[in-house]
């Protein structure tokens, strides 16, 4: 699948299948994710990779929006200490999305599910995420995304708007 059918292939699946991914592919959406862009190349990102039953089970009701059955969740975190300004408003948010947006391209051409469930700026979710994995004050979670072998499929689609469309020419 070329780049741009594969960015129309990844959907949020909620539903999974009860088989482990293996770490091949693991290390695939990792690499893909560090690859992204970041502001300055600082690179603050922190991904946590967890398939320990018990972490997973107090993962997935972190929020209220996340309480799907996955064997695999990658918290995505920014370092404050690897950011450009320390400050909550740095591009680190950014950085960690476009990282987190590779790791689901990756995962999809990799036939994988995957669900991006958002953390931080949410204070209540990104805080328990925190509490479970003992991450340090400097460290920001700001996704949880759900990996595994899907069990529900839906169609690609672009989403495609003109009216969000602003031509200067
Ligand atoms: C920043 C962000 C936060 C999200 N948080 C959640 C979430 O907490 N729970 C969830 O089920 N989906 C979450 N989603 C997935 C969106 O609901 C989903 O991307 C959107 O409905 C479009 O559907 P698609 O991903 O299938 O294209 C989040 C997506 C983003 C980008």
């Amino acid at each position: 699948m070329d780049a741009y059918n594969t960015m129309l292939a990844r959907r949020s699946i909620r539903k999974f299948q009860d088989k482990p991914v293996c770490t091949e592919d693991i290390d695939k959406m990792l690499r893909g994710a560090m690859s992204a862009p970041s502001a300055c190349n600082k690179q603050p990102w922190e991904f946590y990779v967890v398939t320990n039953a018990e972490l997973l089970g107090k993962l997935q009701t972190s929020s209220l929006f996340s309480r799907y059955k996955s064997p695999c969740i990658i918290v995505v975190a920014g370092n404050k200490k690897h950011c450009i300004t320390q400050k909550e408003n740095d591009f680190f948010y950014q950085d960690c999305s476009a990282a987190v947006e590779n790791l689901l391209l990756v995962a999809t051409q990799l036939g994988l599910g995957t669900c991006w469930c958002g953390l931080s700026p949410m204070k209540a979710p990104a805080d328990k995420v925190s509490q479970i994995l003992g991450l340090e004050k400097h460290i920001v979670p700001v996704a949880l995304v759900h990996v595994g072998h899907p069990a529900e499929s839906k169609e690609p689609r672009t989403q495609y708007n003109e009216k969000k469309v602003h031509f200067f020419n």
